[in-house]
């Protein structure tokens, strides 16, 4: 949720810094703008796109070798040309961006205005600049760190200060903020593919760091005030990865790299039919697992639902599965022989983060399955598997899910034989089925054909609904987000057996239901569903494997998909889903990739 991005060498620092921004514009496109520090600093901004920063750039043409940068996810005041970042204090000390919520910006505000300060915005990131500008003793580290003890909430910040033209500073809580090091240039930046371009190597910003920068040095500081040792890790991520490649959109493009992802993710968890964790559970911890939470949110939390489906059957070990924002507020009963899980693409997210702190502090033992190398999650859970899914840039998320998907499948089955419930031969068996699964998962992209077909239906609904029973049913409440957040249809999924409960009053004549039924153990209900809704007039589209019988005769559209083990189908069955919603959106002429209101890594609550 908003992108920074900073530079500081010998080139123009413009175009570097808007080209950073195009990379990061999937955290946030509510307005984007630029600072360029020389003998005056020069503000660029502006509303919307960052093609609309662009056309304003032409216009000033901003000269300097050192500037930060921002695109906008608004939180606090609407989306326009004063509330777009940067921000300058009052006296000019300071110019900054900010990513966050100040969370005591009002009280902040309040006293500052009782000292004169007069404000121009509505944000809460010009509190920050004004108290800089307030506290400001004539050196930057030591006012960042007097800043950080008033302001309460997350925040990653860079900004540029008066007299210091010569360098960058950035301070962060609970928000992502990285340095790329360079060759007589540094970058800074929210997101690695911001800095792939120019360096590899980077410096992770830990909570409470303060930084300085200058184009030949990176200077961390601590609390205390203290210069603090850092280490560089080297990135493995590609530029390519950052790119569309030929694809009109990222979704697209991600879509199609489902295979490699999924196969990049489970491989090396699995060697010689045997399961490999890259981390430890405690001593005997496993033998004693009395109750697993998953935490997650949005798309993330469907894949904790279809792991309840997987787990419980397989390991018979309980799964409470909770969406992020409820599990941190709700008092969960959680001991040491609980284990949580927290899934997240970005690593980032506010809520599961703070889920996994909470689970901490209770003493449960917390693991992750984490996209984003270095996140934040990632690096504060007692145990990590990475989805080497690669960059995923558009804001749906495809291709991290089907990675997750994959950790899900490989967890289960090492629960499974270590409570004794799947011997050697089975697990070996398993496994093979799984490293299986990106060749099916291929096959299953040749639904693109008729799933563009039906698109060309689904597109004029108002209204449309996913049913499904069992480990289809989290799949339908995919679908059905993946749908409505890009192509702004309503949408809903359902238990199958649960729409004669209410919602089937809003079946109507043309009302378009896709129905998934790959579990042949639940297909007749779900025939006998599907015909409950065609009777009241639905379209129905089926979403079956490959040899299903009687559905032609009850669905007015079938997609068939290829056949896998029943716990294994969830990464087939969602690859229709997604094209459905992708087609969708592109005949709506809707930007897939960029959804209103949205934005890829939701830092906030
Ligand atoms: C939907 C989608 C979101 C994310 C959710 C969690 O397509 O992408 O629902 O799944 O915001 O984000 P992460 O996985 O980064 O924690």
């Amino acid at each position: 949720m908003c992108g920074i991005v900073g530079y500081i060498g010998e080139k123009q620092a413009a175009p570097i810094l808007v080209e950073g921004l195009r990379k990061l514009e999937y955290r946030g496109y509510d307005s984007a703008g630029i600072a360029i520090s020389g003998e005056n600093v020069t503000v660029v901004k502006e509303k919307g796109r960052i093609d609309n920063l662009q056309a304003e750039i032409d216009k000033v043409y901003p000269v300097g070798t050192i500037g930060i940068g921002h695109t906008r996810w608004a939180t606090h005041g609407i989306p326009d040309h004063i509330n777009a970042h940067p921000h300058t204090s009052m006296n000019g000390i300071v110019t900054l961006v900010h990513n966050g919520i100040i969370e005591n910006y009002i009280e902040i505000k309040n006293e500052l205005k009782e000292k004169g300060y007069v404000f121009k915005s509505e944000t809460d990131t010009e509190v920050i600049a004004q108290l800089f500008d307030n506290l400001f003793n004539g050196n930057p580290v030591e006012t960042m760190i007097n800043v950080a003890s008033r302001v309460e909430g997350s925040y990653a910040v860079a900004m540029i200060v008066k007299g210091f033209s010569d360098r960058v500073f950035t301070m962060k809580k609970d928000n992502p903020m990285i340095i790329g090091k360079g060759n007589g240039e540094n970058f800074i930046a929210s997101d690695i593919p911001a800095i792939l371009p120019y360096t590899k190597d980077c410096y992770i910003v830990k909570d409470n760091d303060f930084v300085e920068l200058t184009k030949d040095g990176i200077t961390v500081y601590g609390l205390d005030g203290k210069e603090k040792e850092i280490e560089i890790n080297s990135i493995s991520m590609s530029v390519d990865a950052a790119q569309k490649n030929g694809y009109d959109y990222f979704m697209e493009k991600e879509i199609y790299e489902q295979p490699k992802a999924f196969r990049d993710t489970v491989s090396p968890l699995i060697k010689d039919g045997r399961i490999v964790l890259p981390f430890e559970f405690p001593q005997g911890f496993t033998k004693k697992l009395n109750r697993i939470h998953i935490v997650a949110c949005g798309s993330a939390y469907h894949v904790g639902m279809t792991a309840k489906y997987i787990i419980e059957d397989m390991a018979r070990i309980p799964v409470i599965v909770d969406i992020a924002s409820e599990f941190r507020y709700r008092n969960p009963i959680l001991n040491e022989n609980d284990l949580c899980i927290f899934v997240s693409q970005s690593g980032e997210t506010a809520d599961t983060l703070a889920s996994l702190r909470e689970s901490k502090a209770r003493g449960a033992f917390t693991m992750s399955i984490v996209n984003v190398l270095y996140s934040t999650i990632a690096r504060e859970s007692n145990g990590v598997i990475y989805t080497n899914a690669g960059a995923e840039i558009a804001v749906a998320t495809t291709k991290a899910l089907m990675a997750q998907l994959g950790v899900c499948y490989v967890l289960a089955a090492f629960l499974a034989h270590e409570k004794g419930l799947m011997g050697d031969d089975i697990l070996h068996q398993f496994t093979d089925e799984i490293l299986a699964i990106p060749e099916k998962i291929e096959r299953t992209l040749t639904t693109d054909d008729i799933t563009k077909e039906i698109s060309g239906y689904i597109k004029d609904r108002h209204s449309m609904f996913f049913i499904g029973r069992g480990i289809d049913y989290p799949l339908c409440l995919e679908g059905s987000l993946k749908l409505k957040e890009i192509s702004y249809i309503h949408s809903e999924g359902y238990g199958a057996g649960e729409l004669k409960h209410g919602t089937i009053s809003l079946i109507e004549n043309g009302t378009a239901v896709v129905a998934i039924a790959t579990d042949d153990a639940l297909l007749n209900k779900m025939i006998s569903n599907i015909k409950e809704v065609r009777a009241r007039g639905a379209f129905v589209i089926a979403v079956v494997k490959e040899g299903t019988k009687g559905i032609h005769e009850v669905a007015d559209k079938v997609i068939y998909v290829p056949s896998a083990s029943r716990y294994l189908m969830p990464s087939i069955t969602v690859v229709p889903l997604q094209l459905l919603a992708y087609h969708t959106t592109v005949l709506k002429g809707f930007d897939v990739d960029k959804p209103r209101n949205l934005a890829k890594s939701v830092t906030v609550e």
